[in-house]
C-alpha cells in the first residue's frame, strides 16, 4: 500500500467507527475535522516532519488520530492534545448536539492503541490546560492547531499564546474560521498570509513586527 493508499485506508477505518457509534445517537453528531481536511493534515505534517505539535479539541479523537499516524509514519515527533470533552448525556442546551461524546466515552476513545506512545492528551479547560502544556515545554512548538471552542474570545486566548511559542516559520492551523472573525482578526494584526488546508485556516508564523 503507498502512503496515500494507507492514510486513505485509515481515515476511512476511523471516521467510519465514529459514524458506527453515533448511529445509537440520532440528534447528536461528532463533528470531526473531516475526511478531506483530514487527508490535507496528514500530508503537510509528512512534509514538514514537526517534532512537537500542540492541538486543541479532541472530542472522538479523528483529528488526533490524524495526526498520531503522521507522526508514526514519520517516525518522529510528539503530540500534546488539551480537551474539555462534553458526552451526550451532559448535554443541557437542547440546541448542542454536536462535538459530543458518546456517555461511555472519554476523549480521544477512537485513537488507536498503538499510535498512543506519542501522545500527551491533557483534560481540562484550554485556558488553564494550554498554558500549562506551553510552561512544560522547554523549546518552541512547529504546529498549532484549533479545534476546540469557537467563540472568538477562545479562539484569540489560543492563538495568542500559541504565537508567543510558535517558532518562526511555524504552522498555525484553526477548523471553523467562519464562526467568529478571531482568525481574519488575528492575521491581519500579525501581517501574515493565510491559506485554506481542507476546511481549515492556515498561516505561518512570520514576525515582521518583532
Ligand atoms: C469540534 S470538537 C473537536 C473535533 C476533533 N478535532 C476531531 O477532529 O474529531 C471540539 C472539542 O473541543 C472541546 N472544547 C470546547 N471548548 C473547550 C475548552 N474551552 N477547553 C477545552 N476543550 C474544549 C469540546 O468539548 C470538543 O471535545
Amino acid at each position: 500500500m503507498d502512503a496515500e493508499e494507507e492514510i486513505n485506508y485509515f481515515i476511512e477505518m476511523v471516521a467510519s467507527k465514529i459514524d458506527d457509534e453515533f448511529l445509537r445517537y440520532d440528534d447528536y453528531h461528532p463533528a470531526i475535522l473531516g475526511r478531506e481536511s483530514g487527508k490535507k493534515l496528514y500530508a503537510l505534517l509528512l512534509k514538514e516532519e514537526p517534532d512537537v505539535i500542540v492541538e486543541t479539541g479532541v472530542c472522538n479523537g479523528f483529528s488526533t488520530s490524524v495526526i498520531l499516524k503522521a507522526l508514526d509514519r514519520n517516525q518522529r515527533g510528539r503530540l500534546y492534545s488539551v480537551d474539555l470533552p462534553v458526552t451526550i448525556d451532559q448535554v443541557e442546551d437542547e440546541d448542542r448536539t454536536g462535538a459530543v461524546i458518546p456517555p461511555d466515552k472519554t476523549s480521544g476513545w477512537v485513537v488507536p492503541e498503538e499510535l498512543k506512545g506519542r501522545w500527551t492528551l491533557m483534560e481540562g479547560d484550554t485556558y488553564y490546560e494550554l498554558p500549562k502544556i506551553f510552561q512544560g515545554l522547554s523549546r518552541e512548538i512547529d504546529i498549532f492547531i484549533h479545534d476546540s471552542g469557537h467563540s472568538y474570545e477562545t479562539m484569540m486566548f489560543e492563538f495568542s499564546l500559541a504565537w508567543r511559542h510558535l517558532k518562526e516559520d511555524g504552522f498555525l492551523l484553526a477548523d471553523n474560521i467562519d464562526h467568529s472573525d478571531a482568525f481574519p482578526d488575528f492575521v491581519r494584526a500579525k501581517e501574515v498570509d493565510a491559506y485554506r488546508l481542507g476546511q481549515m485556516g492556515l498561516f505561518k508564523k512570520k514576525n515582521r513586527l518583532g
